[in-house]
């Protein structure tokens, strides 16, 4: 026992003496550890006699506690000045200047949409949306382009493999069979058909988004994207159209001196069919919209095409073309913002280089957008 005091006065000694954390763990593992004193003293209690046992084990009882305590205390004071040194040593120069961080933009083609939603909106128009992985029915067949329509061959698609094992034989309609063939949509125009089928007449509505052809030059990448409009209801015509897109134009531009120019054209899906044209003017090498038609270097440009929807699409679209009529239009988002923003490379839309989106792309916060909230705008 005298021996036993005589090591703690030593073992308290150097743990109070320890000055750094691993000094203290050898103490520890010194007195505590499977080896250390006090294990060794506790495992001399086996060989004792009872009286022998009930006298020394609550000695050594107490001299394990008082060590532990110790150790314990030590270890406490010892992270805290480790903590304080930390402190004093890692101090923030708050005057120093931040690295410079890259902020991330709005994409002009995501801008450009918002734009549209919101001046379509101001006109009674819905967004609505459809699949790009659409089948062969809706993108050709219920938009008036049987499996041997000629137009089709102008759409340089992007089809799936076949999915159907059995080639579709077991599918009854032709509109199942259709169905079954996949293909990434090479127009906007199939959502007219869905958002028919869905909510049958009257409709207004726009729907922008992604389409794809296999097609890639310095004006054509193989996604790209339109805005598809489409008015059914009882006494719809022509007029409505141009004053619609004229509407719209003037808002987009922001400029009254706007002329459109409808040209008679052909698409399964409209009759009768106009291409839309635009009048523009040149400032310096920039194409501008708008101007006057006696001004030099006038001139017209398309942006989209449109026209009276088909009756055989509203049949289709399970809507009684002797009771419904209306018009449908489909313009490039991307010439469009080109056109807005003076942009001249198609290509760069879609290359992601972050210096031309800091170029070109918007601030979330000072532009009104629809994500940011149109009611940002007051
Ligand atoms: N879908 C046609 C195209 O992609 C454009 C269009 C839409 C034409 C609606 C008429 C009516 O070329």
């Amino acid at each position: 026992m005298i021996e036993l005091t005589s090591q703690k006065d030593a073992a308290l000694a150097a743990i109070s003496g320890a000055d750094t954390l691993d000094a203290l763990e050898e103490q520890r593992v010194g007195a505590l550890g499977k080896k250390g004193w006090v294990s060794l003293a506790l495992k001399t209690l086996g060989q004792m006699s009872p009286e022998e046992r009930s006298e020394a084990a609550p000695a050594i009882q107490a001299i394990r506690a008082e060590v532990a305590d110790a150790i314990a205390a030590k270890r406490q004071a010892l992270e805290a000045a480790e903590l304080e040194a930390q402190l004093a040593s890692e101090t923030l120069d708050l005057t120093l200047p931040a690295p410079d961080m890259l902020s991330g933009s709005v994409h002009p083609v995501s801008q450009v949409m918002d734009e549209l939603a919101e001046i379509f909106a101001d006109l009674g128009f819905a967004v609505a949306t459809g699949p790009e992985i659409e089948d062969d029915w809706h993108n050709f067949t219920a938009l008036n382009m049987d499996e041997s329509h000629p137009a089709r061959a102008m759409h340089d698609t992007f089809y799936f493999p076949d999915k159907a094992a059995d080639g579709g034989q077991s599918a009854s309609s032709s509109e199942a069979v259709g169905q079954k063939r996949m293909l990434l949509r090479t127009h906007t125009s199939p959502v007219q058909i869905r958002s028919m089928k869905e909510q049958g007449a009257p409709i207004r509505l726009i729907a922008p988004g992604r389409v794809y052809r296999s097609d890639s030059d310095a004006t054509h990448t193989p996604m790209f994207h339109q805005v598809e409009g489409l008015v059914i209801d009882k006494d719809i015509h022509l007029g409505h159209l141009k004053w619609t897109l004229e509407t719209f134009f003037k808002a987009f531009f922001e400029r009254e001196d706007i002329t459109l120019r409808l040209r008679p054209s052909y698409f399964p899906f409209t009759e009768p069919s106009v291409e839309v044209d635009v009048g523009y003017s040149n400032e310096g090498d920039r194409r501008v919209v708008g101007g006057h038609g006696d001004e030099q270097g006038y001139d017209w440009m398309e942006l989209g095409g449109s026209g009276m929807v088909n009756r055989r699409v509203l049949e289709f679209a399970g809507i009684d073309p002797d009771e419904y009529q209306g018009f449908a239009f489909g313009l490039g988002i991307d010439r469009i913002a080109m056109l807005k923003y003076g942009m001249n490379d198609l290509r760069a839309f879609f290359d992601g280089d972050p210096r031309w989106l800091a170029h070109y792309g918007f601030s979330p916060f000072d532009q009104p957008t629809l994500s940011a909230g149109v009611g940002a705008r007051a």
